[in-house]
């Protein structure tokens, strides 16, 4: 299967190993408990040596953090809890000396309520120009749907208990997530100038593209129908919920933005990237990357088959296939921040749903066997053709968080949900650096979220120097596919007669993922590239243990 028609590989982000830092979270220079833009300069050589192409920043802007965040107050600024726009300079400068480019998140489907363009149209009342920036709507006595927030509760909340006025009764905003993120307006031509404006102040810059926030939900479909789901999401069966359907999702009006952005884009060179955070089937995903629009699309499938060999093929071939059509590389995502850590994921049964997030009282994963087939995985996954990303952690083989006290939990779905569903935050706990430093290195004042004892196993000093850790099988793994280039690759499948082996050709690499749970020999092989696991060669045959991914030749 050809990975790319498009052009040749020239464009970088097209191979690209691109790692997501989520601030907060990564690494803390002024001891607040909170992580910060010093905190990734500091880390760069560490990056650096990991052998990653770009970061990806999840936001990073003033946010009264109702959403870690993705409630952005002043989409030209960063956090003061983070640092400066002086700092962020630095920070864009020192990772392009070191060849690192820097992608930053842009969240348009929605501010913080705490923007001042929200504050001015509260102040102004039913009908002005400054109510026609978000989703203002009358409605007597009820919502004016029955959307659902994805948080919990209703998509809506009425005006008048925040005014005061009279003249808000019956009206109401909307918000597709908690009520401190209003939804914008996007049939307004002052949004799209308003984010014409944000990408060009960041482009002077210097930043390299953009991670567009649920970018499948900017625009809504005339006249907001009512849903299939009805106001209270998380109520229903999960069998029934999805986040590819609704009068809310993927409508034909949000590809004039993206064609719009990437107009501007274009004025800075062909190399500045646009990726899109779209939960969609492979085909309806693969418009978003059309030529004329963004550059890739997080390919979640992948992140959502689990350890199941039928899932994971299926995640490998439906986008390339999809994205071949429109001539764009396929990504390969196994964790991000929204989602259980894949180390976690794949200590648990298939059939495990984890989907609420975990929390102590429920079943706790098999720690060892998730790590063995996340690393695995990894192996395998590395010598894919396309893009890859990386999860803050991933590359330590840090689990997901499983007993994070129910008391420090942050995540708005935890309490719009009245303490039903855990949600995010077990995946964002801040990073362990040192196993003997006071919160491991994270800083010296107490974490935003408690760090279990056990994350000191996982510290990245400890890692360093060991040859079989983790750490440095990415390191290993992530140099010989940029050595054998294989992300410029093809995929071949060949098949080894049991289909929950994996096995792909690459450029002559044979890439072998034993989802079984016995070894499998593999024959007409004479050496072992890389492997998560000991793979005993000999007589031309391999012989790879089971939940080990491994390279052959
Ligand atoms: C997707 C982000 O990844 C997630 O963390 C956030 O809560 C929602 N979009 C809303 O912005």
């Amino acid at each position: 299967m050809t990975n790319v028609q498009r052009s040749d590989w020239d464009q970088w982000w097209r191979t690209a190993v691109i790692y997501q830092v989520y601030p907060r979270s990564f690494s803390d220079s002024n001891n607040d408990g909170l992580g910060d833009v010093r905190g990734v300069i500091n880390r760069l050589d560490y990056l650096q040596k990991l052998g990653v192409d770009a970061i990806w920043m999840s936001p990073h802007y003033p946010s009264p953090q109702a959403d870690a965040g993705y409630d952005v107050a002043d989409y030209f600024d960063v956090n003061p809890e983070y640092g400066t726009l002086e700092e962020f300079d630095e920070l864009i400068a020192q990772a392009h000396e070191r060849d690192i480019k820097i992608i930053i998140d842009i969240v348009p489907n929605h501010s913080s309520d705490q923007m001042k363009l929200f504050q001015d149209a509260l102040e102004a009342g039913p009908n002005s120009p400054e109510r026609d920036m978000y989703m203002f709507r009358f409605s007597e006595g009820k919502c004016p749907n029955n959307w659902g927030s994805l948080f919990g509760g209703p998509a809506w909340t009425a005006v008048e208990p925040l005014t005061n006025n009279e003249a808000d009764r019956n009206w109401w905003y909307l918000h597709l997530f908690a009520p401190e993120q209003p939804d914008f307006n996007w049939e307004n031509p002052k949004v799209h100038e308003f984010f014409r404006s944000y990408l060009r102040f960041w482009l002077d810059r210097g930043v390299d593209g953009f991670r567009v926030d649920v970018a499948h939900g900017l625009v809504k479909e005339e006249g907001l129908p009512d849903d299939k789901v009805g106001p209270d999401r998380w109520a229903v069966d999960p069998d029934e919920y999805t986040q590819t359907e609704g009068p809310f999702w993927d409508q034909p009006g949000v590809h004039d933005i993206y064609r719009e952005w990437r107009r501007v884009l274009d004025e800075y060179g062909r190399d500045r990237v646009l990726v899109a955070e779209a939960w969609l089937t492979p085909e309806r995903e693969a418009l978003y990357v059309r030529e004329d629009e963004m550059s890739q699309q997080f390919n979640f499938n992948y992140l959502e088959a689990n350890w199941n060999a039928e899932r994971v093929r299926a995640a490998i071939n439906d986008p390339i296939k999809a994205n071949g059509v429109v001539g764009a590389p396929v990504t390969w995502v196994m964790s991000n921040h929204d989602v259980v850590r894949a180390t976690t994921r794949y200590g648990y049964e298939p059939q495990m749903d984890y989907g609420r997030g975990i929390g102590v009282d429920d079943p706790q994963p098999d720690r060892e066997l998730g790590l063995a087939r996340a690393k695995g995985m990894a192996v395998f996954t590395m010598g894919l053709p396309g893009s890859m990303y990386i999860y803050q952690g991933e590359e330590l083989g840090l689990p997901e968080v499983t007993d994070l006290p129910d008391e420090s939990r942050q995540d708005p779905t935890w309490l719009r949900t009245g303490h039903q569903v855990r949600g995010r935050d077990g995946c964002r706990v801040p990073i362990p650096w040192e196993a003997d430093a006071p919160h491991f290195g994270f800083g010296t004042g107490d974490t935003w979220l408690p760090q279990p004892d056990y994350f000191g196993e996982f510290a990245a000093d400890v890692q360093d120097d060991d040859p079989a850790s983790t750490l440095n099988l990415y390191r290993r793994v992530l140099k010989l596919r940029r050595e054998l280039e294989l992300a410029k690759g093809d995929v071949e499948w060949v098949d080894l007669g049991d289909r929950s082996v994996l096995a792909i050709r690459n450029r002559g690499v044979l890439l072998v993922l034993n989802m079984t749970s016995r070894p499998v020999t593999i024959k007409d092989v004479t050496s072992v590239v890389a492997s998560s696991c000991d793979v005993v060669i000999g007589d031309g045959e391999a012989v790879v243990p089971a939940n080990c991914g491994a390279w052959l030749r």
